[in-house]
């Protein structure tokens, strides 16, 4: 079958590679119809992720059609469109065994430590499948958007919390959509106008633009001067999980989803002073699955703004490339594969 394969950072080619076959009893094969890429794949491309070993098949946004029946699985019959779920979880680690699988210590997500599913065809286990009454385009969405959701149910955002994502690229946005969802008020935050404007249509009451206008003299008005219940950080940088820290309310949720790449200096006092719930948020359960299906099946979610590329998988490598050199100009890339 033919697969995306990296064979080094920069260097990906479509290539033909052995078929996809299913291992484990309650694997299911899929066939791949639509993979959608996000800035951990470019990473990936750029040789910067660590957890990355060459040669690797990119790809765990997924939206697929079930290619077999597993007569074990008469829940899944060939033909269903379906999305799946990338990680792995290992059963035994504290995080497994307080059913927070999404944080498993041994975690192994498609494209990442394991090949994933820029493939004409993969395996995928039983229980790591959703099925739902969605395009497949929509289908292909629902992945980057659990992680932005999880982020929402772990700053246990509800009617009445004012929330603030600072950062509103492909994850921040599921934030945005999550928290909105969730009932929250929201305020989207960026430097970059055109995701200011999506994350309106996806939820957001109120936008800042922190190039143009004070962060805190805004947030302030908005919320009467006592700062947002909830600030979720979805990108990564030392001064904007500082600036989460210092907008958030007294007795408010912080919730980290950006991966810092520098170390971050904290005033530590603010921690204790507003005595902050401060928490970490990785991956997503499969409730976050669950409601994001249902947000996307009741068409609350601008779908087209937030798609910018679609390509068929043999311009993948040169798509690539392109975002590599100018990112800026990228949203979500989706690759047609069959
Ligand atoms: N926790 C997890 O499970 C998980 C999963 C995937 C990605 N991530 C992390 O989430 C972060 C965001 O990823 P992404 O794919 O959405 O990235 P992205 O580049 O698409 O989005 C970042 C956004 O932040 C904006 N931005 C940049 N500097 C800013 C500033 N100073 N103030 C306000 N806005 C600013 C950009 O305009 C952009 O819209 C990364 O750190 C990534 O590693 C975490
Ligand atoms: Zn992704
Ligand atoms: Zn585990």
């Amino acid at each position: 079958m033919k697969a995306i394969v990296l064979r080094a950072p920069g260097e990906a080619a479509l290539e033909q590679v052995p078929e996809a076959k299913t291992m484990g009893d309650h694997d299911i094969l899929l066939h791949v119809r639509r993979i959608g890429l996000c800035g951990s794949d470019l990473n990936s491309y750029r040789g910067r992720n660590p957890l990355v070993t060459y040669p690797r098949i990119l790809g765990h946004e997924i939206a697929a059609t079930v290619a077999a029946l597993n007569p074990l699985h008469p829940e899944w019959p060939e033909g269903t469109d379906v999305t799946g779920s990338p990680y792995t979880n290992c059963g035994q680690c504290a995080s497994c065994r307080r059913g927070r699988s999404n944080a498993c210590q041994f975690n192994q997500t498609f494209g990442v430590q394991r090949d994933g599913a820029l493939a004409e065809f993969i395996a995928v286990p039983a229980d790591r499948l959703y099925r739902a009454s969605l395009t497949l385009k929509e289908l292909c969405l629902v992945e980057p958007l659990t992680v932005g959701f999880h982020a929402a149910a772990r700053g246990r955002v509800a009617s009445g919390d004012t929330v603030a994502v600072i950062g509103c690229g492909g994850v921040g946005l599921g934030a945005v959509a999550g928290a909105a969802f969730r009932g929250g008020a929201v305020i989207g935050i960026d430097v970059d106008d055109s995701k200011l404007a999506t994350a309106r249509k996806a939820g957001a009451a109120h936008t800042i633009n922190t190039t143009t206008a004070d962060l805190h003299t805004q947030l302030s008005q908005l919320t009467g001067a006592r700062g947002p219940d909830v600030i979720v950080e979805a990108i990564g940088l030392p001064q904007t999980f500082r600036a989460a820290v210092e907008e958030v309310a007294f007795t408010g949720r912080v919730v980290y989803i950006g991966y810092a790449k520098q170390e971050v200096a904290y005033e530590t006092r603010l921690f204790v002073q507003k005595e902050l719930d401060i928490l970490g948020s990785r991956n997503a359960q499969p409730e976050d699955f669950r409601d994001v299906i249902r947000m996307l099946e009741e068409h609350r979610f601008p779908v087209d703004d937030a798609i910018t590329h679609v390509v068929p998988m043999d311009e993948a490598p040169a798509i690539l490339a392109a975002w590599d050199r100018d990112p800026a100009h990228f949203g979500k890339i989706m690759i047609e594969v069959s």
